[in-house]
């Protein structure tokens, strides 16, 4: 028999919505800043060698937000060096977002930006046709590869047009997260659509590993607020699952054992904290660096 659950991809308003309510419950675009203005400076320090240009390119950027505080830590660490920024991302309206963004920043005037509404695939494509040989010095895809139809071959892609110095970054959850259990735990349950998969860095890893490419692992530690995840009927806790779940209305047309199953291994210790009555699923988010192939 068909599935009833149909997947939250296919409704992008309920799915922004629900986006949007993850991020204002969740510690992950702070912590994330954290790592950028920790961790990942030095490592923006070490691309380049002293080129007058850097070659940047973000993959599924989303509304940018992320990018510009990568980009405007990468413009620190190489003062009066020019940028050459392409984004792809195949959403119209997050493009628009980030283009929105930049125009309220005329502090990063050393940045070029390409737009490419596309999706990685189909910029792999552009590139071999047009037989583009400039290299890249930083190229990232954060919570991207969830929605690429073959991560290895988009991992290999994009290493492969790194510079000697060339960083590439991916970050996706980590399978120690939370949210890692409870797509480990569900993933023969919940939905797999030809745009959405149940991955994790432990994935990435074992591909790597098997590959016998290198890679730097950092962990970013947020966590998101899902208290109303177990109000029945409450709207937020119903948005919030979707997001989770990764599934359109999710309390309405999951059975009530699936949810009931969801909802105990949400509250459990090893996937979210009690603090001051509050739960917080743990959102680990592990970031890998992969140098230029030698
Ligand atoms: C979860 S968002 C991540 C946004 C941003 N990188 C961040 O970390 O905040 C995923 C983004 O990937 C984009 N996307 C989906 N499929 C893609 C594909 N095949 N190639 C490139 N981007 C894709 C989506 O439109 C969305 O903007």
């Amino acid at each position: 028999m068909a599935s009833p659950l149909k997947a939250l991809n296919y409704a992008d308003d309920r799915y922004q919505k629900s986006f949007k309510l993850f991020l204002e419950r969740s510690s992950e675009p702070q912590c994330m800043r954290d790592f950028i203005h920790n961790t990942l400076t030095d490592i923006l320090a070490s691309v380049g060698n002293g080129k007058s240009q850097l070659n940047v390119i973000g993959v599924g950027s989303g509304d940018g937000i992320v990018d510009l505080e990568m980009l405007s830590q990468l413009c620190q660490k190489h003062p009066g060096v020019l940028v050459d920024n392409e984004v792809v991302d195949p959403s119209s309206q997050r493009l628009n977002d980030y283009k929105a963004m930049v125009t309220q920043r005329p502090d990063l005037e050393h940045i070029t930006f390409t737009w490419n509404k596309m999706t990685d695939s189909e910029f792999e494509e552009q590139w071999r046709q047009k037989n583009i040989t400039k290299k890249a010095d930083f190229i990232h895809m954060l919570h991207v590869l969830y929605y690429v139809k073959d991560p290895g071959a988009t991992i290999s892609f994009f290493q492969s047009l790194l510079d000697k110095n060339g960083k590439l970054l991916i970050a996706l959850s980590s399978g120690e997260s939370g949210w890692g259990k409870l797509w480990g735990n569900f993933r023969s349950q919940l939905l797999h659509t030809e745009n959405h998969k149940w991955l994790t860095t432990a994935d990435i890893k074992s591909l790597l590993d098997a590959r016998g490419v290198p890679y730097q692992s950092y962990e970013v530690q947020a966590h998101v607020d899902i208290t109303e995840c177990f109000t029945e009927g409450d709207q937020t806790g119903e948005l919030l699952l979707d997001f989770l779940t990764k599934v359109l209305d999710f309390s309405r047309t999951a059975s009530p054992e699936l949810r009931q199953e969801i909802l105990r291994l949400l509250r459990d210790p090893q996937s979210s904290v009690e603090k001051g009555g509050r739960v917080l699923l743990k959102n680990r988010i592990e970031v890998l660096v992969l140098d230029a192939l030698s």
